[in-house]
Protein backbone atom coordinates (compact mmCIF):
# COMPACT_ATOMS: atom_id res chain seq x y z
CA UNK A 1 0.00 0.00 0.00
CA UNK A 2 2.75 2.61 0.68
CA UNK A 3 4.09 2.33 -2.73
CA UNK A 4 1.06 2.64 -4.37
CA UNK A 5 0.18 -0.09 -7.32
CA UNK A 6 2.84 1.18 -9.90
CA UNK A 7 0.59 0.70 -12.78
CA UNK A 8 1.91 3.48 -15.21
CA UNK A 9 5.32 2.57 -14.63
CA UNK A 10 4.18 -1.14 -15.39
CA UNK A 11 2.55 -0.24 -18.80
CA UNK A 12 6.25 1.33 -19.50
CA UNK A 13 7.84 -1.72 -18.80
CA UNK A 14 5.83 -4.46 -20.04
CA UNK A 15 5.59 -2.51 -23.54
CA UNK A 16 9.60 -2.28 -23.39
CA UNK A 17 9.11 -6.52 -23.15
CA UNK A 18 6.81 -5.89 -25.81
CA UNK A 19 9.36 -4.90 -28.30
CA UNK A 20 12.22 -6.93 -26.87
CA UNK A 21 14.35 -4.00 -25.73
CA UNK A 22 14.72 -4.02 -21.97
CA UNK A 23 16.93 -1.13 -21.01
CA UNK A 24 18.01 1.21 -18.12
CA UNK A 25 16.32 3.99 -20.44
CA UNK A 26 12.83 2.32 -19.84
CA UNK A 27 13.58 2.03 -16.00
CA UNK A 28 14.44 6.12 -16.45
CA UNK A 29 11.54 6.59 -18.02
CA UNK A 30 8.75 4.65 -15.65
CA UNK A 31 10.99 6.53 -12.44
CA UNK A 32 9.64 9.76 -13.98
CA UNK A 33 6.68 8.86 -14.70
CA UNK A 34 6.02 7.39 -11.26
CA UNK A 35 7.42 10.59 -10.18
CA UNK A 36 5.23 13.18 -12.09
CA UNK A 37 2.01 10.67 -10.52
CA UNK A 38 3.37 11.21 -6.79
CA UNK A 39 3.48 14.57 -7.17
CA UNK A 40 0.19 15.30 -8.95
CA UNK A 41 -1.23 12.93 -5.80
CA UNK A 42 0.52 15.25 -3.29
CA UNK A 43 -0.69 17.96 -4.94
CA UNK A 44 -4.66 17.09 -5.63
CA UNK A 45 -4.72 15.60 -1.78
CA UNK A 46 -3.65 19.66 -0.71
CA UNK A 47 -6.53 20.24 -3.03
CA UNK A 48 -8.67 18.25 -1.69
CA UNK A 49 -7.79 18.08 1.61
CA UNK A 50 -7.77 14.61 1.89
CA UNK A 51 -6.26 13.36 5.21
CA UNK A 52 -5.02 9.99 4.00
CA UNK A 53 -2.96 8.62 0.85
CA UNK A 54 -1.63 5.01 0.22
CA UNK A 55 -2.96 4.30 3.91
CA UNK A 56 -0.65 6.71 5.83
CA UNK A 57 -1.26 10.55 6.69
CA UNK A 58 -1.10 12.94 3.51
CA UNK A 59 1.98 15.24 3.33
CA UNK A 60 0.41 18.48 3.93
CA UNK A 61 -1.30 17.29 6.93
CA UNK A 62 2.31 16.48 8.53
CA UNK A 63 4.09 19.23 7.02
CA UNK A 64 3.21 22.80 6.18
CA UNK A 65 1.57 22.72 3.08
CA UNK A 66 3.80 24.93 1.53
CA UNK A 67 6.46 22.66 2.00
CA UNK A 68 4.36 19.46 0.41
CA UNK A 69 3.52 21.82 -2.62
CA UNK A 70 7.62 22.17 -3.03
CA UNK A 71 7.88 18.74 -2.28
CA UNK A 72 5.89 17.86 -5.18
CA UNK A 73 7.16 20.30 -7.31
CA UNK A 74 10.76 18.81 -6.89
CA UNK A 75 9.16 15.53 -7.91
CA UNK A 76 8.38 17.11 -10.85
CA UNK A 77 11.53 18.64 -11.43
CA UNK A 78 13.35 15.03 -10.63
CA UNK A 79 10.75 13.57 -13.36
CA UNK A 80 11.83 16.04 -16.09
CA UNK A 81 15.24 15.74 -15.18
CA UNK A 82 15.41 11.91 -15.65
CA UNK A 83 13.61 12.58 -19.21
CA UNK A 84 15.82 14.42 -20.37
CA UNK A 85 18.74 12.08 -19.99
CA UNK A 86 16.73 10.14 -22.50
CA UNK A 87 17.80 12.94 -24.72
CA UNK A 88 14.63 12.78 -26.85
CA UNK A 89 12.23 15.39 -27.45
CA UNK A 90 9.13 14.10 -28.39
CA UNK A 91 8.99 12.57 -24.83
CA UNK A 92 9.93 15.37 -22.91
CA UNK A 93 7.29 17.61 -25.18
CA UNK A 94 4.86 14.66 -24.15
CA UNK A 95 5.71 14.55 -20.52
CA UNK A 96 5.11 18.58 -20.72
CA UNK A 97 1.99 18.37 -22.32
CA UNK A 98 0.48 16.23 -20.34
CA UNK A 99 1.13 17.74 -16.69
CA UNK A 100 -0.42 20.80 -18.20
CA UNK A 101 -3.10 19.06 -19.22
CA UNK A 102 -3.68 16.98 -15.49
CA UNK A 103 -3.20 20.80 -13.66
CA UNK A 104 -6.11 22.13 -16.03
CA UNK A 105 -7.66 18.79 -15.20
CA UNK A 106 -7.37 19.91 -11.44
CA UNK A 107 -7.91 23.26 -11.90
CA UNK A 108 -11.02 22.41 -13.73
CA UNK A 109 -12.06 20.21 -10.38
CA UNK A 110 -11.78 23.51 -7.75
CA UNK A 111 -14.35 25.09 -9.93
CA UNK A 112 -16.58 21.76 -10.27
CA UNK A 113 -20.23 24.09 -10.80
CA UNK A 114 -21.89 22.84 -13.71
CA UNK A 115 -25.56 23.41 -15.30
CA UNK A 116 -27.36 19.26 -15.08
CA UNK A 117 -26.90 19.61 -19.19
CA UNK A 118 -23.19 20.10 -18.84
CA UNK A 119 -22.75 17.53 -15.84
CA UNK A 120 -21.79 14.68 -18.30
CA UNK A 121 -19.38 16.50 -20.26
CA UNK A 122 -17.75 18.09 -17.60
CA UNK A 123 -17.64 14.52 -15.72
CA UNK A 124 -15.32 13.02 -18.97
CA UNK A 125 -13.37 16.11 -19.33
CA UNK A 126 -11.88 15.88 -15.84
CA UNK A 127 -11.07 12.33 -16.30
CA UNK A 128 -9.82 12.01 -19.58
CA UNK A 129 -7.28 15.45 -18.00
CA UNK A 130 -6.55 13.66 -14.52
CA UNK A 131 -6.42 10.03 -15.57
CA UNK A 132 -6.46 9.12 -18.84
CA UNK A 133 -3.96 11.95 -19.96
CA UNK A 134 -1.10 9.72 -18.01
CA UNK A 135 -2.04 6.45 -18.75
CA UNK A 136 -1.95 7.61 -22.66
CA UNK A 137 1.39 9.42 -22.22
CA UNK A 138 3.11 6.31 -20.51
CA UNK A 139 2.29 4.01 -23.15
CA UNK A 140 2.83 6.44 -25.80
CA UNK A 141 6.20 7.64 -24.70
CA UNK A 142 7.67 3.69 -24.19
CA UNK A 143 6.28 2.91 -27.55
CA UNK A 144 8.31 6.02 -28.79
CA UNK A 145 11.56 4.95 -26.98
CA UNK A 146 11.00 1.58 -28.30
CA UNK A 147 11.20 2.67 -31.99
CA UNK A 148 7.78 1.11 -32.46
CA UNK A 149 5.83 2.30 -35.94
CA UNK A 150 3.72 5.07 -36.15
CA UNK A 151 1.07 3.38 -36.10
CA UNK A 152 1.33 1.42 -32.97
CA UNK A 153 2.15 4.34 -31.06
CA UNK A 154 -0.92 5.93 -32.01
CA UNK A 155 -2.38 2.16 -30.95
CA UNK A 156 -0.33 2.42 -27.66
CA UNK A 157 -1.75 5.47 -26.47
CA UNK A 158 -5.24 4.70 -27.31
CA UNK A 159 -4.58 1.67 -25.28
CA UNK A 160 -3.65 3.71 -22.74
CA UNK A 161 -6.28 6.47 -23.01
CA UNK A 162 -9.47 4.26 -22.72
CA UNK A 163 -7.86 2.29 -19.98
CA UNK A 164 -7.16 5.46 -18.18
CA UNK A 165 -10.20 6.56 -18.84
CA UNK A 166 -12.18 2.53 -16.85
CA UNK A 167 -9.36 3.38 -14.82
CA UNK A 168 -10.70 6.29 -13.20
CA UNK A 169 -14.31 5.23 -13.17
CA UNK A 170 -13.47 2.90 -11.48
CA UNK A 171 -12.03 4.76 -8.89
CA UNK A 172 -15.18 6.97 -8.59
CA UNK A 173 -17.22 3.92 -7.76
CA UNK A 174 -15.05 2.47 -5.64
CA UNK A 175 -15.20 6.29 -3.78
CA UNK A 176 -18.75 4.87 -2.89
CA UNK A 177 -18.53 0.55 -2.69
CA UNK A 178 -14.59 0.23 -1.27
CA UNK A 179 -13.43 0.65 2.31
CA UNK A 180 -10.54 2.75 3.63
CA UNK A 181 -8.54 0.12 3.90
CA UNK A 182 -8.76 -1.40 0.94
CA UNK A 183 -7.64 1.65 -1.05
CA UNK A 184 -5.94 3.54 1.95
CA UNK A 185 -7.81 6.81 1.22
CA UNK A 186 -11.03 8.19 2.07
CA UNK A 187 -14.43 7.23 0.96
CA UNK A 188 -17.14 9.10 0.32
CA UNK A 189 -15.71 11.73 -0.36
CA UNK A 190 -16.38 12.85 -3.52
CA UNK A 191 -20.02 13.72 -2.66
CA UNK A 192 -18.44 15.24 0.57
CA UNK A 193 -16.71 17.48 -1.82
CA UNK A 194 -19.20 17.87 -3.57
CA UNK A 195 -18.28 16.35 -6.61
CA UNK A 196 -19.89 15.14 -9.26
CA UNK A 197 -19.03 11.79 -10.76
CA UNK A 198 -20.17 9.24 -12.98
CA UNK A 199 -22.63 6.89 -9.83
CA UNK A 200 -23.91 10.26 -8.90
CA UNK A 201 -24.53 11.38 -12.56
CA UNK A 202 -26.24 7.87 -13.54
CA UNK A 203 -28.47 8.43 -10.78
CA UNK A 204 -29.20 11.92 -11.15
CA UNK A 205 -29.71 11.17 -14.89
CA UNK A 206 -32.53 7.80 -13.68
CA UNK A 207 -34.38 9.68 -10.91
CA UNK A 208 -37.19 12.10 -11.03
CA UNK A 209 -37.83 14.90 -8.85
CA UNK A 210 -35.90 16.45 -5.57
CA UNK A 211 -33.74 13.89 -3.81
CA UNK A 212 -30.82 13.54 -1.65
CA UNK A 213 -28.22 13.60 -3.95
CA UNK A 214 -29.10 16.96 -4.95
CA UNK A 215 -29.30 18.25 -1.77
CA UNK A 216 -25.89 17.14 -0.79
CA UNK A 217 -24.75 19.50 -4.24
CA UNK A 218 -26.84 22.13 -3.53
CA UNK A 219 -24.12 22.25 -0.86
CA UNK A 220 -26.77 20.55 2.36
CA UNK A 221 -23.93 18.12 3.41
CA UNK A 222 -23.90 17.23 6.90
CA UNK A 223 -23.67 13.66 7.81
CA UNK A 224 -27.34 12.42 8.22
CA UNK A 225 -27.90 13.84 4.01
CA UNK A 226 -24.61 12.51 3.13
CA UNK A 227 -25.87 9.46 4.42
CA UNK A 228 -29.04 9.39 2.27
CA UNK A 229 -27.75 10.26 -0.72
CA UNK A 230 -24.83 7.32 -0.67
CA UNK A 231 -27.70 4.49 0.51
CA UNK A 232 -30.04 6.32 -2.61
CA UNK A 233 -27.20 5.78 -4.76
CA UNK A 234 -26.10 2.24 -3.64
CA UNK A 235 -29.50 1.54 -3.71
CA UNK A 236 -30.18 2.30 -7.55
CA UNK A 237 -29.13 1.03 -10.23
CA UNK A 238 -26.36 4.00 -10.57
CA UNK A 239 -23.25 1.37 -9.91
CA UNK A 240 -24.14 -0.84 -12.26
CA UNK A 241 -24.44 1.75 -15.15
CA UNK A 242 -21.19 3.76 -13.98
CA UNK A 243 -19.24 0.31 -14.59
CA UNK A 244 -21.15 -0.87 -17.66
CA UNK A 245 -19.43 2.81 -18.73
CA UNK A 246 -15.95 1.20 -17.73
CA UNK A 247 -16.51 -1.83 -19.37
CA UNK A 248 -16.90 0.08 -22.77
CA UNK A 249 -13.57 1.66 -22.47
CA UNK A 250 -11.64 -1.34 -20.44
CA UNK A 251 -13.00 -2.79 -24.34
CA UNK A 252 -12.02 -0.50 -26.41
CA UNK A 253 -8.50 -0.23 -24.44
CA UNK A 254 -7.98 -4.29 -24.97
CA UNK A 255 -9.36 -3.77 -28.69
CA UNK A 256 -5.92 -1.15 -29.58
CA UNK A 257 -3.78 -4.15 -29.12
CA UNK A 258 -5.00 -5.63 -31.82
CA UNK A 259 -2.92 -2.96 -33.97
CA UNK A 260 0.67 -4.60 -31.69
CA UNK A 261 2.99 -7.70 -32.10
CA UNK A 262 1.14 -10.71 -31.02
CA UNK A 263 3.36 -12.27 -27.70
CA UNK A 264 2.99 -13.39 -24.17
CA UNK A 265 4.30 -9.99 -23.39
CA UNK A 266 0.23 -8.61 -25.43
CA UNK A 267 -1.25 -10.49 -23.86
CA UNK A 268 -0.56 -9.63 -20.42
CA UNK A 269 -0.95 -6.16 -21.48
CA UNK A 270 -4.34 -7.14 -22.73
CA UNK A 271 -5.23 -8.63 -19.41
CA UNK A 272 -5.08 -5.16 -17.39
CA UNK A 273 -8.00 -3.77 -18.36
CA UNK A 274 -10.26 -6.84 -17.25
CA UNK A 275 -7.50 -6.42 -14.04
CA UNK A 276 -8.83 -2.57 -13.90
CA UNK A 277 -11.86 -3.38 -13.62
CA UNK A 278 -12.09 -5.91 -11.21
CA UNK A 279 -9.63 -4.29 -8.77
CA UNK A 280 -10.41 -3.53 -5.11
CA UNK A 281 -7.50 -0.99 -4.39
C1 LIG B 1 -4.78 7.62 -7.90
O1 LIG B 1 -4.05 6.78 -8.74
C2 LIG B 1 -5.25 8.80 -8.69
C3 LIG B 1 -6.24 8.45 -9.72
C4 LIG B 1 -6.05 8.71 -10.98
C5 LIG B 1 -7.49 7.85 -9.30
P1 LIG B 1 -3.64 5.32 -8.30
O2 LIG B 1 -4.83 4.59 -7.77
O3 LIG B 1 -2.90 4.66 -9.42
O4 LIG B 1 -2.66 5.60 -7.08
P2 LIG B 1 -1.47 4.73 -6.46
O5 LIG B 1 -0.22 5.20 -7.14
O6 LIG B 1 -1.74 3.28 -6.68
O7 LIG B 1 -1.48 5.12 -5.01
C1 LIG C 1 -6.95 12.20 -9.26
O1 LIG C 1 -7.81 12.98 -8.57
C2 LIG C 1 -5.57 12.69 -8.95
C3 LIG C 1 -4.78 13.08 -10.11
C4 LIG C 1 -4.71 12.43 -11.22
C5 LIG C 1 -3.96 14.26 -9.98
P1 LIG C 1 -8.92 12.43 -7.56
O2 LIG C 1 -9.05 13.45 -6.50
O3 LIG C 1 -10.12 12.09 -8.36
O4 LIG C 1 -8.28 11.09 -7.02
P2 LIG C 1 -8.14 10.52 -5.54
O5 LIG C 1 -9.46 9.92 -5.19
O6 LIG C 1 -7.76 11.63 -4.65
O7 LIG C 1 -7.06 9.47 -5.63
MG1 LIG D 1 -8.28 13.53 -4.56
MG1 LIG E 1 -9.09 15.58 -6.80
Amino acid sequence: MDAGKRLRPTLVILVSKLYGRPSPAFERLAAAIEMLHTATLIHDDVLDDAALRRGRKTLHTTWPVAAAVLAGDYLLAEAVSLVAELADARIVRILADTLRVMCSGEIADVFNVHSAAEARRAYYASIKAKAASLFAASSQMAGILADASAEQVVALHLFGWELGIAFQIVDDVLDFVGTESQLGKQVGSDLRQGLVTLPSLCYLEASQGENAVQTVLSGTRDEEHLAAAVQGILASGAIESAMAEAREHAARSKAALRALPDSRWRRILADLPERVLARRN
